[in-house]
């Protein structure tokens, strides 16, 4: 360990003014809501939901685009309409509302932090801003990035990962492509929608401190680097009042603290009062939802009779007019039609999901496939047919809607279906990159029997196992349902050469591990994650993903060993709304110390670390080096292909107290023998305390160090610095 004593310029400088700075002194938000009548007041604060089968029926407005929500223009005031699509994956399928018209499905919001590559995920942003605007929509529901708290929770697919600045950075960029289309985006769901079970009325409860400390600092890093026109609040409560009626979330934190300028939006179905537009809610999603379309008469009569009202429906209005405006949504208006150039946005989907495949487990170097394999028998996972996709209000499909769908359980407008993309299926695409001179044979898998019969005849077998996760219920556990597990263990003891490859959410458990030769997790694959998956299994890629969320050896080891209402609610309406249900989700146990901070805390070890990545080439990284907001280390690839590692710099010590947090990261591609000097950018705030309003970082020496992954960290620098505190915008 090495030891150095610095200045108190190092990490304390400041950071400048916000860069959610209010803006909002423009003149067209504010002479256009002095413009307005007093029904055009009313006009902006909600939105419909223009789906054939949704509660409108055959209600939809003419100028609507089928999807999630419509708002009127006012066409006298140059006020376009709002067109919005979900969502974070790609321009959803919406039940296939818009007939066969499909959109390029990015793989999992999981594949895409798997990659730690912020300027990917820009890309991809981008690109399915882009199939946005084409198909006529200028507000895109994207940037779901609560924290991946429990890996059970059916909604982690959607998301990113479970630290704060992982998931905020790339979220960041995300909604920072998406608005370079001149739409607009969302971030989504403010705040702590975790779980499924019980999300439409689950009280979290949460102190100030934890929350600044883990998700609301991922919301408050996303805001920065996105800037999105608009914030979606959550469906649960927050210590009491639900997120959307809640003060202290929506006017405290994001409009007086971070200085949000733009506009809160709900989720569907979660406004419960007209109250809710005081408590700093500007917008009522599908209004038809709720139990009143509260935002239209009710808001409209209370503006009539009461000042603070009134005042609030201006305020309301300017800032879904500054949305409109700072996006571009006037300038450049959008109009369905445009033309989209499938295959090269397909090749961006294919490029993150081959950076995003996370070579778990290689036993003596089975993989990459050599060439003196003559037979290959690939198993399970309907691989014959497509890739795995999460389902829901995000779930995508290329045209023509899914390949197959299987009953999942649950009624309701998104929620039933396991689906399978039409992409090329993985053993089409194994097939084609093995060529005429290997057999490729397929067994489902559904007869135990008749695969370890294939397995045991072939030099390598190749298990696809899968676990879909959807909104509207959560997983019970981390096992492969449909007893894939005992299929593994079964080829896996016919074959010792048995690869298995996951389409998983995110974390699984893996009993078999030890029997297997490989493992690598695809995640949901996406538009060409079949050529992807073939990529690496043959070595044109080389791994490079690291896991955004720790698997855990057991749920023993999670905070909350049982989902909290799982054992009272049923599991296929646990996200349904339940007039008169009531629940806790109590967060105290973790805290701020979410996903790899708590297994550091517990001591814990789990099956894989957060971080954690294997390659086919090695690299080395030296001690970092820290100096004003920045950490330096040396990469090398020690190995014999070209490859890429990220660079993960952790805090593990602090003031004599130990702990785990990440606090920069860089994604690096070397050559064989390459080495290069990473700068890598530390976010100050995610080493503090949020103590009495403000951050703050306790005097004393504070230990930092480079790991592969959250459990194997390098040599230590260490640094001494006096007691510091900074106010919450920086
Ligand atoms: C989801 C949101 C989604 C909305 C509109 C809700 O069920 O929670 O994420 O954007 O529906 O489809």
């Amino acid at each position: 360990m090495i030891r150095e004593t610095v200045g108190a310029a190092l990490l304390l400088a400041t950071t400048g003014a916000s860069a959610a700075a209010d803006r909002r002194g423009d003149d067209w938000p504010r002479a256009t809501e002095a413009a307005m009548t007093d029904a055009e007041r009313v006009v902006l604060t909600s939105s419909m939901m223009p789906l054939p089968d949704g509660p409108l029926g055959d209600q939809i407005p003419e100028g609507a685009v089928k999807g999630a929500g419509y708002v009127a223009p006012i066409p006298r005031l140059g006020i376009p309409a709002l067109t919005i699509s979900d969502a974070s994956l790609g321009v959803s399928w919406a039940l296939g509302a818009r007939g066969s018209q499909g959109a390029t499905p990015l793989p999992s919001g999981t594949a895409m932090a798997a990659t730690w590559n912020a300027v990917l995920v820009r890309k991809a942003g981008a690109m399915i801003g882009a199939e946005a605007r084409a198909k006529g929509f200028n507000v895109l529901l994207a940037g779901g990035i609560n924290l991946i708290r429990d890996p059970r929770g059916g909604r982690s697919f959607e998301y990113l990962s479970e630290d704060p600045l992982l998931s905020g950075v790339l979220g960041g960029e995300a909604i920072a492509g998406v608005q370079s289309n001149a739409i607009m985006s969302t971030v989504k769901h403010f705040a702590f929608n975790n779980q499924e079970t019980g999300r439409h009325f689950a009280n979290v409860r949460i102190s100030e401190a934890a929350a600044r400390e883990s998700e609301l600092l991922a919301f408050q890093i996303a805001i920065e680097r996105g800037k999105p026109g608009a914030v979606m609040c959550a469906y649960n409560r927050v210590n009491g009042p639900y997120a959307c009626g809640s003060d202290w979330l929506l006017n405290t934190v994001l409009k007086q603290d971070w200085k949000y300028p733009g506009f809160v939006m709900s989720d569907w179905n979660a406004v419960h009062s007209v109250e809710y537009a005081m408590h700093g809610l500007d917008q009522q999603s599908a209004g038809e939802l709720d139990a009143q379309r509260y935002f239209q008469t009710p808001l409209q009569q209370a503006a009539a009779r009461d000042a603070a009202y009134r005042a609030r429906l201006a305020d309301m209005n300017r800032r879904v007019l500054y949305a409109i405006d700072a996006n571009g949504l006037r300038s450049r208006p959008v109009r369905p039609g445009g033309s989209i150039d499938k295959a090269a946005n397909a090749a961006i989907a294919e490029e993150v999901e081959r950076q995003a495949i996370v070579l778990l487990r290689n036993r003596g170097h089975v993989l990459p496939l050599a060439s003196k394999v003559a037979s290959i028998a690939v198993i399970g996972g309907y691989a014959d047919v497509g890739v795995l996709s999460g389902g829901g209000s995000s779930q995508v499909h290329v045209d023509g809607g899914p390949a197959a769908a299987l009953p999942g359980g649950g009624k309701g407008l998104f929620n039933g279906y396991e689906q399978y993309q039409r992409v090329t299926p993985p053993l089409a695409a194994i097939r084609s990159r093995a060529g005429e001179k290997v057999s490729v044979t397929f067994r489902t898998g559904a007869y135990v029997g008749q695969a370890v019969a294939a397995a045991r005849k072939a030099d390598v077998a190749i298990v696809f196992a899968n676990q879909w996760q959807t909104e509207g219920f959560d997983q019970p556990d981390l096992s492969l349902p449909r007893g894939q597990d005992a299929l593994i263990d079964a080829v896996a003891a016919a074959n010792p050469n048995t690869i298995v490859v996951l389409q998983t959410g995110s974390a699984v458990a893996m009993p078999w591990l030890d029997r297997t030769a490989a493992v690598i997790e695809a995640w949901y694959p996406g538009a060409r994650g079949g050529e992807a998956i073939a990529a690496v299994l043959f070595g044109d890629v080389n791994p490079s993903g690291r896991l955004p969320v720790t698997f855990p050896a057991d749920t023993a080891q999670l905070a909350r060993p049982l989902i909290d209402g799982s054992d009272t609610l049923e599991p296929l309406d646990a996200g349904k709304p339940q007039p008169g249900k009531s629940m806790t989700i109590d967060y105290s146990v973790d805290g701020a110390d979410v996903g790899y901070r708590w297994f550091a805390r517990m001591g814990h070890k789990p099956l894989f670390p957060f971080g954690f990545g294997l390659s086919y080439t090695g690299f080395s990284t030296s001690r970092p080096v820290v100096r004003n907001e920045t950490a330096e280390v040396t990469v090398r690839n020690t190995g014999s292909r070209s490859g890429a590692t990220v660079v993960q710099l952790y805090l593990i010590r602090r003031a004599g107290v130990p702990m785990r947090r990440l606090i920069g990261f860089q994604r690096v591609d070397l050559k064989p023998d390459e080495q290069r000097r990473v700068v890598v950018p530390l976010d100050r705030r995610v080493m503090a305390d949020w103590r009495q309003g403000a951050w703050h970082l306790p005097a004393g020496r504070y230990e930092i160090a480079a790991g592969d992954n959250a459990e194997a960290l390098g040599d230590r620098y260490t640094l001494d610095l006096p007691a510091r505190s900074w106010s919450v915008g920086h």
